[in-house]
């Protein structure tokens, strides 16, 4: 840790020393690392064209400890620029969050108070997705609102094809802008010289068999923490896993439930359980056979070089060490997601084969934006996919882990369960992610597979278990529990309603009288994917649930899906909603949650007999007022 300390000092000394440095601050608010990526890719590029730029990356959380030094600290800026994720259901990512609310909520009172500074944005979104882009768009609209000049105009990033050419596109629009601002006349070293970035790398130290490694008893977790986070996992053992479809199903569903007994997890019906799950040994297999290395190979990586200075700043942190490369790929490289551009560069700059290295480049270039969006990114080409095409792009693994492969990300699940009915146990519901890819490749997504074929302690001692941390949503009962639920959950979409339905069996239990309760769920085939069949029924039995509506979408000739069943029960609905009901709908995002959206207009329009936008206008009202939930992805 030293050697960042330093040099975050000397960064900062450069800001003040009055030495005529224009300070730059980039602020990222990433929830997978892609915009911090692209922060940390901003300003190497900033400082290799302009002299003059004394530039700081900044996590939208971090740059203040409380939220009402945002104020005083951004009125110090002059110029900046923010690399905005948009999440989940339009929302911002959780290191932004906070910000995004201060932003929004108190301009009022604030008025145009931003107007020393200039500033660009580039939103990272995805255009499948309903609210694309919708907190590029925010800051971006509220920093001008607020006062503060846009230098470039927005970058609309779509991951949905390649985000990287978004991303270079909107820099190419900014660099004759920050030509006037920082480039001086008589300057020859900025005269535009073609920018390349170098290809992070780590330093690698191979150890021998005498050091103790980390391995699967102390992989980096905080037990111990007060809070758990991402950044702080706990350790939890796997207390029970089994099959939810029937035998009839050719699908797979899993129920799991971790024991958090003792740790000091707390969590909230409603929440989301983070889960760090582990590449198959299969996956870890070829990736090693693909890299050319022995998975018993134990090292560690390094981000200072021998003499002790520091490697480029673009690199993401490292993963601890000393490990085996078989726990490294299990655990820490995405291997199955298709390939950045940025790692078919550093793929290229390995290949000893030069026609290898010419397909990558064009790949990773411009002018090969429709191949890769049609070879790579349109075929679900996987990044083993990829590499077993150039077989002879064997990057070494200081390269691979800091430029090929991206930081295996946690996967979040809706809980399935309510701690008041539960509180030793965190309950998963989970589909897994199994089938052909356009390559024909069998895709089998990481944590579900994981927790397919994970071995539960109820059947074994030497139990599967994980890292995990709770992340708090607002997808919450009402507090006053005689209000009307209605809860619209097909799928696994399920799960957190589960959970709501014990929190309600265990408030009626002890004596709490319960307002209506609604669920609509939807599945295949009852003889197939009716989950919790069993448990729905003793919940209405039980005075819980009043009423399930299931739509079967393959037992007729007809498709029914829950959207056709609210539309039949529409006045009840309604009639619900207006009396200050609640409405939670949860599961896909694309299609179902979409399409109920576009039956709740319907439905507001004819029972309230109103045009389009006035129905819209009522709908945005129930969201803003938190009656209108929804946990979707
Ligand atoms: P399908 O697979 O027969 O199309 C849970 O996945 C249930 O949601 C399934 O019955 C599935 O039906 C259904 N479903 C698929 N797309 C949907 C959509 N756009 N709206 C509502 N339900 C949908």
């Amino acid at each position: 840790a030293v050697p960042k300390l330093l040099a975050q000092l000397e960064e900062e000394d450069e800001v003040d020393d009055g030495s005529g440095k224009i300070r730059i601050t980039i602020f990222f608010g990433t929830q997978t690392g892609t915009a911090e990526g692209f922060a940390k890719a901003l300003a190497e590029e900033i400082k290799a064209r302009y002299e003059k730029a004394a530039v700081k990356i900044a996590d939208m959380d971090d740059y203040v400890m409380e939220v009402d030094e945002y104020e005083e600290k951004l009125k110090k800026e002059s110029l900046a620029f923010f690399m905005m994720a948009t999440y989940g259901d339009g929302e911002p990512t959780d290191n932004s969050a906070r910000f995004c609310k201060w932003f929004t909520e108190g301009k009022d009172e604030r008025g145009t108070w931003l107007q020393q500074l200039t500033y660009g944005v580039f939103g990272l979104g995805n255009r499948q997705y309903e609210h694309f882009n919708k907190i590029g768009k925010l800051v971006d609209r509220e920093l001008s609102e607020q006062g503060a000049k846009r230098l470039v105009a927005l970058g609309l990033g779509d991951d949905d094809q390649s985000i990287e050419d978004d991303f270079v596109a909107w820099k190419e629009s900014l660099w004759p802008e920050l030509d006037q601002l920082l480039r001086d006349e008589d300057d020859v070293n900025t005269v535009s010289t073609p920018y390349k970035a170098a290809i992070p790398e780590y330093r690698v130290v191979i150890h021998d068999s005498t050091v103790t490694s980390y391995n699967d008893n102390n992989l980096n977790v905080a037990d111990g923490n007060a809070v758990f986070d991402m950044h702080h996992p706990c350790r939890v053992n796997v207390a029970v896993q089994r099959e939810l479809h029937k035998p009839e199903s050719d699908r797979s569903c899993i129920h799991l439930e971790f024991d958090i007994a003792g740790t000091g997890i707390i969590y909230e019906t409603g929440d989301h359980v983070g889960v760090f799950a582990e590449n198959c040994d299969e996956t870890v297999e070829e990736a090693g056979r693909l890299l050319g290395q022995d998975l018993d190979l134990l090292f560690s990586l390094h981000t200072d070089k021998e003499d002790g200075t520091l490697l480029g700043s673009s690199l993401p942190p490292p993963f601890p060490g000393p490990c085996t490369l078989r726990f490294a790929l299990a655990h820490y490289a995405d291997l199955l997601n298709p390939p950045r551009k940025a790692a078919l560069v550093a793929l290229a700059s390995h290949s000893l084969e030069p026609s290898e290295a010419d397909r990558l480049t064009f790949l990773s270039s411009p002018q090969g934006k429709d191949e890769y969006s049609k070879w790579v990114v349109g075929s679900h080409r996987s990044l083993l996919e990829v590499m077993a095409e150039f077989p002879s792009a064997k990057p070494p693994l200081g390269v691979f882990f800091a430029a090929v492969a991206p930081h295996l990300q946690p996967r979040y699940y809706s809980i399935s369960s309510s701690p008041r009915f539960s509180p030793e146990r965190v309950h998963v519901t989970c589909a897994l992610v199994y089938g052909p890819t356009p390559t024909g490749r069998i895709h089998k997504g990481v944590c579900s597979t994981w927790m397919k074929n994970a071995i539960p302690l109820e059947k074994c001692h030497d139990c599967s278990w994980a890292p995990i941390f709770i992340r708090t949503s607002n997808f919450k009962l009402p507090a006053d529990n005689s209000i009307p639920i209605i809860m619209v959950g097909p799928g696994t979409g399920l799960a957190p309603f589960r959970g709501f339905l014990q929190e309600r069996l265990a408030l009626k239990e002890g004596g709490v009288k319960l307002g209506p309760a609604l669920l609509f769920f939807g599945c295949r085939n009852r003889r197939m994917d009716f989950i919790f069949e069993d448990e729905l029924k003793n919940f209405v039995e039980q005075g819980a649930l009043s009423e399930l509506i299931v739509a079967f979408s393959r037992e007729g000739s007809e498709k029914e899906y829950v959207q056709h069943k609210i539309m039949d029960k529409a006045a009840d609905l309604w009639n619900l909603i207006s009396q200050g009901g609640y409405l939670y709908v949860c599961g896909d995002a694309k299609g179902m949650a979409r399409d109920v959206h576009r039956t709740l207009h319907t439905i507001v329009q004819q029972q309230e007999n109103v045009d389009s936008s006035k129905a819209e206008a009522i709908v945005k009202k129930l969201q803003m007022d938190g009656r209108y939930l929804r946990d979707v992805w």
